[in-house]
């Protein structure tokens, strides 16, 4: 079982853990990841709490290694442990027609790859506006939802516009995937209100900057594309430079790094605890390289630390010094529309 501090009700039929292993790190561009050594990391990492995964069906092998995960598990505890494990996967279509056959494929080839009936979340992604029929999509998504095909339907990359249509036509939206952390406050602007009125939730990524955001870039010089090693790192890295540049974010590594200190704690908590406390925010992903490098038992501190308002009026006095990504790129997602 979980300690209770770790887990929200994310749906009232489905506890989570609110720090998520994400699996875009398995994909290719993080490093060589061996499947038999990442599966039973994944084991070890359901073992030490970690017990809710996020993915997509475009992130290489993940959905498969949740398929076998699931056997494993069952094979080691039996069916039962499967209600103490959930899997969130995405759907990122390409831009077509959005019949109910081909939205009802789709879901069909991620339950077969995570060998389950029902998927725990579905997260839907669309590229590109000016095509209306990421509304057809989601009205199929939600009658499969009511034949239960998927336990609930969610956004990545939405913005509040859209999520305000959604809503307007009773789409049965719990929640939201967006990026957010200390550098990309974005969804501060619009989003997480409206989420907060409308009882959607938000789930979070980017928020420790594919590992920029720790003790191993502070009072770094600049990193070049040798230091940059993964997709993740290369992101974000860019993010900073929009955001305000590599010495404005070495200000505020020193900010959260007196934050860790004063609570006996990592740069890397501080990064995740100050967004999982923002409203709105049900969890916050960080991405596990499986059988490359681990951070569980640093992790399982963020439990363990709150930030006050000394802590938030330090990491405010660097943000205040930053360019205004919502100007600078727009709502939650923009980033990516075509
Ligand atoms: N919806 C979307 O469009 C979207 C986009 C991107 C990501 N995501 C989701 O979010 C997940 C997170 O990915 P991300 O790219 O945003 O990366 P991230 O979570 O910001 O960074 C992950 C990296 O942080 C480092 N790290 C983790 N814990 C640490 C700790 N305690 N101390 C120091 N370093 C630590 C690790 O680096 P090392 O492995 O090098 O040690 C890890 O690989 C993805 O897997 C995916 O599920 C979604």
């Amino acid at each position: 079982m979980l300690p209770s501090e770790r887990t929200c009700p994310f749906t009232p039929d489905l506890p989570i853990c609110r720090l998520l292993n994400g699996l875009w790190q398995v994909s290719g561009g993080h490093g060589r990841i061996d499947p038999a050594a990442a599966v039973d990391d994944m084991l070890r990492y359901h073992d030490a709490g970690f017990t809710t995964w996020d993915l997509a069906d475009h992130y290489g092998p993940a959905e498969d290694f949740i398929g076998q995960f699931r056997r494993r598990l069952v094979a080691r505890s039996g069916p039962q442990a499967l209600d103490q494990m959930q899997a969130f996967t995405k759907w990122v279509p390409s831009p077509g027609p959005m019949t109910r056959q081909v939205v009802e494929q789709a879901v069909d080839v991620s339950r077969r790859r995570m060998e389950t009936e029902t998927l725990d979340l579905l997260q839907f992604h669309w590229w590109d506006y000016r095509d209306g029929r990421y509304l057809d999509a989601l009205e199929h998504l939600a009658a499969l939802r009511a034949a239960g095909k998927l336990r609930h339907l969610g956004l990545t990359n939405f913005d509040t516009q859209r999520l305000e249509i959604m809503l307007q036509r009773s789409l049965p939206i719990v929640s939201n995937q967006v990026q957010y952390s200390l550098v990309d406050r974005r969804p501060e602007v619009a989003m997480a209100p409206f989420c907060q009125e409308h009882g959607v939730v938000l789930f979070t990524y980017g928020t420790l900057l594919g590992g920029l955001l720790s003790e191993r870039f502070l009072g770094r010089p600049e990193p070049g594309s040798r230091e940059l090693t993964t997709s993740s790192l290369r992101k974000y890295k860019q993010m900073i430079d929009a955001w305000g540049g590599w010495a404005l974010f070495q200000e505020l590594l020193q900010a959260a790094d007196q934050i860790a200190r004063r609570h006996e704690v990592s740069i890397a908590n501080v990064a995740v605890r100050a967004i999982l406390d923002r409203p709105a925010v049900a969890g916050v992903i960080v991405g596990a390289r499986l059988g490359l490098a681990e951070h569980l038992a640093d992790n399982a501190r963020v439990f363990s630390v709150r930030l006050d308002a000394e802590d938030w009026a330090r990491l405010d006095a660097v943000q205040a010094k930053s360019r205004d990504l919502f100007r600078v790129i727009g709502d939650c997602g923009d980033e990516y529309r075509r």
